[in-house]
């Protein structure tokens, strides 16, 4: 597969602008990022004017009606709608969040569109998730435990030990946060990332998991775990409000705890 990273401060070209229909007058103008491997030319930006009086309130209805009505070449993932799926994630306005909960009226002025920063590109919006993904497999992010489960019954576990897990169990996997990690950017083949390590951390919580030991001493690693200098961006990015930071700062809490 083709792939395509955007370098530092690489300069994008202009690209096509798209006009309103005449006599729309509610216009809008969505600057999208384009990049297509099979055309071998260098990423550039689209315009597309955009008549809000015909269009849903968020980015995503935007970014669905250019590709039913205007150009039907846009590429971008997106399933639910409703902020679940985790598929719509970009950058939008200087920020990574997701197209389908963010509203075009929250946008002062042009509204511009990126692929997640930093990784590779399959197609315009589309980043390539490979790497993450193998990171998010290698936590092993399922129920670890060598005791059978009671016959008949699911393994229990107190409302206090339960209440453990929010913040974290709704995490949807969008990696808005991993991607507006200055860490991430410069070692993401190494460090894990927020998203990863929340993830990692919601399995070490989780009362009923027994491989507590294990886990931590699988990111016990100068990258894998310590590349994380506490610097909050994910967390300030975090559609879903979820703070991978803290969650960050549990793991290295309890790495000092069991050397202690
Ligand atoms: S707190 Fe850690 S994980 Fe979050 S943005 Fe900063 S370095 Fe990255
Ligand atoms: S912690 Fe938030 S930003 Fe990060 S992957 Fe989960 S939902 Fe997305
Ligand atoms: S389309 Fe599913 S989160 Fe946006």
């Amino acid at each position: 597969m083709a792939t395509f990273t955007l370098p530092k401060n690489s300069t994008i070209g202009a690209g096509k602008t798209f006009k309103a229909e005449p006599g729309a007058k509610n216009v809008k103008s969505f600057k999208i990022y384009r990049w297509d491997p099979d055309t071998g030319e260098n990423p550039h930006t689209d315009t597309y004017e955009i008549d809000l009086d015909k269009c849903g309130p968020m980015v995503l209805d935007a970014l669905i009606k250019i590709k039913n009505e205007v150009d039907t070449t846009l590429t971008f993932r997106r399933s639910c709608r409703e902020g679940i799926c985790g598929s719509c994630a970009m950058n939008i306005d200087g920020l990574n969040t997701l197209a389908c909960l963010k509203p075009i009226e929250d946008v002062k002025g042009d509204v511009k569109i990126n692929p997640l920063p930093h990784m590779p590109v399959v197609k315009d919006l589309v980043p390539d998730l490979n790497q993450v993904y193998a990171q998010y497999r290698s936590i092993e992010p399922w129920l670890k435990a060598d005791t059978p489960a009671p016959p008949d019954e699911e393994r229990r576990q107190s409302k206090e030990e339960r209440a453990k897990l929010d913040g974290m169990w709704e995490c949807i996997l969008c990696f808005c946060c991993s991607t507006s990690c200055p860490s991430y950017w410069w070692n993401g083949d190494r460090y894990l990332g927020p998203a990863v390590l929340l993830a990692a951390y919601r399995w070490i919580a989780d009362s009923r998991d027994e491989y507590t030991g294990q886990r931590l001493d699988d990111l016990e690693d100068p990258f894998r775990l310590y590349r994380c200098h506490t610097i909050m961006n994910c967390t300030r990015t975090c559609p879903k409000g979820l703070n991978p930071a803290e969650a960050i700062g549990k793991i290295k809490q309890l790495m000092v705890e069991r050397q202690g």
